[in-house]
């Protein structure tokens, strides 16, 4: 029989433990909106959207039937080799709603990763330098380069280097940075300066081919870099003849309240990464860019021969349609004030609810000790197996960080009873009532 546990079982013989980070002991089996259900039968709330991946929801009736339709037609056929319809509606779509000024162009890929890869390729053919600026607390993803410009996981590197050579890391001005009583202008100050201190001292910014920013961090906690940080980050590139470049897979495609995180900042990137909800899930990923930047590069220097895939850009297209008439930007940022509204008063009642983040739709809840001040991860693995048990799909970041992303399409009823489970999980915790799980020491980053 086909229970969460026996295929659970069954699979742990074959999988790699790399392939994934444990949470709750669940197989999914079916999804619909914001909701979810297991092999069990058990319905969940889903907090989380498959990673922000699903800003759509599951099963969206459009994206399934432009799906369908697609694969009755053709499958696959490279576009390494020979054009496909939806993909050459894709390609002009995409380059019209980049938040890039002038000619602009793409480039397919599969994965987030691949995307943030082609960045590195596409700056580093342009400018005919050879360094890569990025973040502490990025996540750009699992491949050489990508991995190598990320920093939010030791396991990221163990065992894993030598990594790709020219990545320099700065330091990302989150919160957790900024000094007691310190105020904006002055945490920004400072922290340009420790951006600036490597170009002073051992990294020529005539040798940087571009800095690559998700300028808000996803798992590094959903936390927004200040705008005036990353408006001086783009002057100091312009001035240095050195490429922006956004990296929009986690944050964009409404997440945030716009359809581009960037576009809160008031400034436009050279370059961009965009893939999990671009094609409600389905594998694609692109790297948007100036066109002249976009040129540099010769075939095959970044084609994939399953990248643009027909069926996956078709879904794309119908992903992009639901988003424009569903209003979803918009959708995340109305509900999102919902989601202020309650974790500010939640923030309020418990001492545990250390600070708290939410942009639209999207948003970090820390999770620290009383007394101390300090993250307590088991606090937070207590939070999240109680808000699953009640029936919500809720992880972590960095330990001690609750990851609030739902899809964008979550009624609001649904967010309601989100907000009822969370409120009791929160209640219990602070009465004591919570234990941790058996399995604790295997959940979470
Ligand atoms: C900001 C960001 N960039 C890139 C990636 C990598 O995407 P993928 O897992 O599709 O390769 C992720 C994945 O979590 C991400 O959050």
């Amino acid at each position: 029989m086909k229970t969460n546990k026996a295929l659970l079982a069954a699979e742990a013989k074959s999988l790699s433990q790399t392939a994934r980070i444990n949470y709750f002991d669940i197989v999914i089996e079916s999804g619909k909106g914001a909701l979810l259900k297991d092999v069990d039968g058990n319905s969940y709330i889903d907090l989380l959207a498959s990673a922000s991946s699903t800003n759509t929801g599951h099963a969206h009736p459009k994206v399934v039937q432009a799906i369908q339709q697609q694969a009755a037609k053709i499958i696959q056929y490279t576009p390494a080799y020979f054009a496909n319809v939806p993909a050459a509606e894709l390609a002009q779509k995409l380059a019209k709603i980049a938040p890039i000024s002038g000619p602009v162009k793409v480039a397919w890929g599969n994965s987030g990763s691949d995307a943030n890869d082609g960045i590195i390729k596409f700056a580093r053919a342009y400018t005919g330098r050879q360094y890569v600026v990025s973040f502490m607390g990025a996540y750009h993803g699992s491949t050489y380069g990508s991995l190598s410009a990320s920093a939010v996981s030791l396991n990221m590197a163990r065992k894993i280097g030598p990594l790709l050579p020219g990545v320099v890391k700065v330091p990302y001005p989150d919160p957790w940075h900024r000094l007691p009583n310190e105020s904006e202008a002055d945490f920004v100050d400072r922290m340009f300066a420790a951006f600036l201190e490597p170009f002073q001292t051992y990294l020529p910014a005539e040798e940087t081919a571009v800095i690559m920013m998700e300028a808000i961090q996803g798992d590094g906690g959903i936390v927004k870099a200040p705008t005036e940080f990353v408006r001086r980050v783009v002057e100091f590139a312009h001035q240095n003849g050195i490429l922006f470049a956004v990296d929009e897979v986690n944050q964009g495609l409404g997440r945030t309240g716009k359809m581009w995180s960037i576009q809160h900042f008031g400034v436009e990137p050279d370059l961009m990464s965009v893939g999990k909800s671009i094609a409600s899930g389905l594998p694609l990923s692109a790297v948007v860019g100036r066109a002249d930047v976009m040129d540099s590069l010769a075939a095959p220097g970044h084609l994939f021969t399953t990248a643009g895939n027909p069926v996956t850009t078709a879904a794309a297209l119908a992903t992009l349609d639901v988003i424009q008439a569903e209003k979803l930007p918009e959708r995340s940022a109305r509900l999102g004030k919902l989601a202020v509204a309650f974790f500010a008063e939640q923030a309020q009642k418990y001492a545990f609810i250390g600070a708290w983040r939410m942009y639209g739709l999207d948003g970090g809840i820390d999770i620290v000790d009383p007394q101390t001040k300090k993250p307590d991860a088991a606090a937070t693995t207590k939070l999240i197996y109680r808000v699953f048990e009640l029936g919500a799909i809720m992880i972590s970041l960095k330990e001690n960080i609750l990851r609030f992303q739902p899809p964008l399409v979550i009624t609001e009823e649904q967010l309601q009873q989100a907000f009822a489970i969370l409120a009791q999980a929160f209640a219990e915790l602070d009465a004591g009532k919570l234990s941790l799980p058996a399995n604790a020491a295997q959940i979470g980053w």
